[in-house]
């Protein structure tokens, strides 16, 4: 297996050679206080329990109507739950916090600049803020329970409430991470056929003041030639009441939101009573082919699972400040710092910028001011704090008790230096694994009940049957140790209802490679295929090895590499494009594009450098190839396929195994040769 999977050049590599490392324990004090320290909740979430378990999440909530039927499967794959119940997740996170807690702090904003002023927004602005702009949008936008609304926003606390405003509504948001180019919007706005975008000025990264509107005119004018009219662009101001971009409004089309909402101060709105099925929002994704997928959550099952997440991985306390350094433009920020967090009344902090601006000791000087004493932050931003801070941590006043690693999978030696010099030996660390379509975490240890081991992400979560199936579909023995394709035996709440606009797609992705029968309406016979490839070690955590299919993960972010290749194909003179990940120590894998070109035309620099901007232009600056490599040709089955293990091989310094079989052998030795 390991040779074969050098030859492939997964997403495993690193992964592959890591040793099992020893068990780290969560130390009495942290036992002490945790908010799950009794064993018997893997006995009480057992598949003999299943599906009724889950109960104990839905009990975190409060229901206008409660529900009848757990889990409703007669329309599987697409599960349906807590089937009856009516619910506003808007109400959950905000409303029902009032009688207790409307002075406590429910979002800290910390903008990029150190000398601006700390929003400390209180459960009770936090519910005039999303009253208000759910009066807008119902009143001056007309959206209404069910309708779609696209946001492009950067982290500022204006995001959470308009999301929550949505949710007041029944409207169902879509975020677009900030970014992401507006082309990228447009695709989201023409899929989810939004007629209102929602955006800002402008926001700080990196120091600078960046102009984010010039996107929303190009997302407005790309859709629109995809069939797409938006009729409404919402402007947020990054200092309200003034306007910091340079792109002209336009006219009849763009409004300054703290305009409009002067007319609509002191109007509340009445949550409107959602089936706990209702859509929640939109999180596209990248996939195996070009077009992102719309996965939709639900409302009562998706808050169900996060809140319940929230309360025993990330074990957060009334009295804690918690800080996960995602970003809300991707599932880690919807679920982990906005909806499971408010969800049970924590204090959330959002972070305008980069983690080392000014310098790298900026996120520990945040976490020694705000009281930080739980952090959530990926391997990526972990091993980029690491090379360029290693004795920041030390010089703050901060202690972590808990931390969370997401996203991709964590080297044991960078985990090895976010315990001992982030978390000062003090934390305990949750390494959770999980996908935008899973709502939620997946795997991942209890903190107080199971000890950490550095690379793995622990057992499945309370209620979460994992499985691994070998490539012909046959069933590993558990704790076997053998890699194999990861699934989830059984649904769950947090789980995505179906790809937005595509149940077909949904059942073929998903579902189809190990469905025993696909007219059954039993959920046993629906596994949940996640495309990560993992081992599971006889203590039955699971260490996960990375994505089967062709899906890039760049610091955290999942590309497709399809979506690049087809970015690549804008420009005039190529002909053909490949993406390969490399690996990266920083940003764990970056792509590398190899081009050929168009009869007539020959390489250059210049042609090098508008290949690579077509990229960042199409999809976001993370796209950035490392390099663009024009080649006089794609090594090539006989069948026509490119060959992308051969060129990841290459781009790797790996064995590219035997290549014999291809149509064009001898162009293997050529592009090796350009690379000298
Ligand atoms: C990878 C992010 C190893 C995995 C929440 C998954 C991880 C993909 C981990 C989903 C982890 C996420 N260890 N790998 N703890 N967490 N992954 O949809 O390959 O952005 O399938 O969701 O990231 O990425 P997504």
């Amino acid at each position: 297996m390991a040779e074969k999977e050098n030859l492939e050049v997964s997403e495993a590599q690193i992964a592959v050679h890591w040793q099992e490392e020893a068990y780290y324990y969560p130390s009495p004090q942290f036992i002490a206080q945790a908010n799950m320290t009794d064993p018997s909740i893997y006995d009480r979430f057992s598949l003999e329990n299943f599906p009724n378990c889950y109960k104990e999440y839905a009990d975190l909530l409060d229901w206008y109507e409660y529900w009848h039927t757990t889990l409703d499967t007669s329309d599987a794959p697409c599960f349906k739950w807590f089937v009856g119940g009516k619910i506003n997740a808007s109400y959950n996170c905000v409303d029902r916090h009032l009688a207790k807690n409307r002075n406590k702090t429910a979002i800290h904003f910390v903008p990029e600049l150190e000398n601006e002023k700390v929003e400390h927004i209180t459960y009770q602005e936090l519910w005039v803020r999303v009253n208000e702009m759910a009066a807008l949008l119902q009143d001056f936008c007309g959206l209404k329970a069910g309708d779609r609304v696209t946001l492009h926003l950067p982290m500022t606390a204006e995001l959470p409430i308009t999301m929550l405003a949505c949710a007041r509504l029944g409207v169902i948001h879509s975020q677009v991470f900030g970014g992401f180019s507006g082309k990228a919007a447009a695709d989201r706005i023409v899929d989810s056929k939004s007629h209102v975008l929602i955006t800002i000025d402008a926001y700080y990264r990196g120091g600078h003041l960046i102009d984010h509107k010039e996107k929303a005119d190009v997302s407005v004018a790309e859709a629109k030639k995809d069939g797409q009219v938006v009729d409404k662009v919402l402007v947020w101001q990054r200092y309200p009441g003034k306007y910091s971009s340079p792109t002209p409004m336009v006219d009849g089309r763009d409004y300054f939101v703290n305009d409009l909402l002067k007319k609509y101060y002191g109007v509340r709105i009445d949550p409107v009573k959602m089936p706990a099925e209702a859509p929640l929002f939109l999180m596209y994704t990248s996939g195996t082919t070009g077009k992102p997928k719309g996965c939709q959550h639900g409302t009562g099952g998706y808050l169900a699972y996060v809140a319940g997440t929230s309360k025993y991985v990330q074990d957060i306390h009334p009295e804690d400040v918690y800080w996960c350094l995602a970003d809300i433009g991707w599932i880690t920020g919807h679920s982990y710092i906005v909806y499971g967090p408010l969800a049970i009344c924590a204090s959330t902090v959002i972070y305008e910028g980069i983690p080392n601006y000014p310098d790298p000791g900026r996120p520990w000087r945040i976490a020694q001011d705000l009281g930080v004493n739980i952090f959530h932050t990926a391997p990526t931003a972990i091993r980029a704090l690491r090379k360029i801070g290693p004795d920041e941590p030390k010089k703050y006043e901060y202690h972590f008790k808990h931390m969370t690693t997401v996203g991709e999978p964590i080297e044991p030696e960078v985990w090895k230096w976010y315990h001992e010099v982030v978390g000062k030996g003090e934390a305990i660390i949750v390494d959770t694994w999980w996908q935008t379509e899973t709502g939620g975490f997946l795997c991942s240890t209890l903190p107080a009940i199971k000890p950490m081991k550095p690379g793995s992400a622990g057992p499945g979560m309370p209620g979460i049957h994992p499985i691994i199936f070998d490539e012909d579909g046959k069933e590993l023995p558990a704790g076997c140790g053998k890699a194999g394709n990861i699934c989830i035996q059984n649904p769950w709440p947090g789980m995505f209802q179906t790809i937005w606009g595509d149940r077909d797609r949904f059942v073929k992705q998903y579902f189809e490679r190990y469905c025993k029968d696909p007219k059954s309406k039993d959920w046993r016979d629906w596994p949940y295929l996640t495309g990560d490839a993992a081992v599971q070690a006889p203590d039955g955590y699971y260490r996960i090895l990375g994505r089967i299919d062709d899906v890039i993960n760049v610091s955290g972010h999942r590309l497709g590499t399809k979506e690049l290749e087809s970015a690549a194909l804008t420009v005039t003179e190529v002909a053909e494009s490949a993406v390969v990940p490399v690996a990266d120590d920083i940003k764990g894998k970056v792509p590398d594009l190899y081009v050929s070109l168009k009869p007539g035309y020959s390489p250059s620099k210049e042609l090098e450098d508008k290949i690579a901007k077509a990229l960042v232009t199409e999809i976001g600056p993370i796209a950035k190839p490392r390099k663009v490599w024009i080649v006089p040709d794609m090594p090539k089955t006989r069948s026509g396929k490119i060959m992308r293990r051969v060129l990841g091989a290459i781009s790797n310094k790996k064995d590219v195994g035997d290549v014999t079989t291809l149509a064009n052998p001898e162009i293997v030795t050529a592009i090796q040769g350009m690379m000298k």
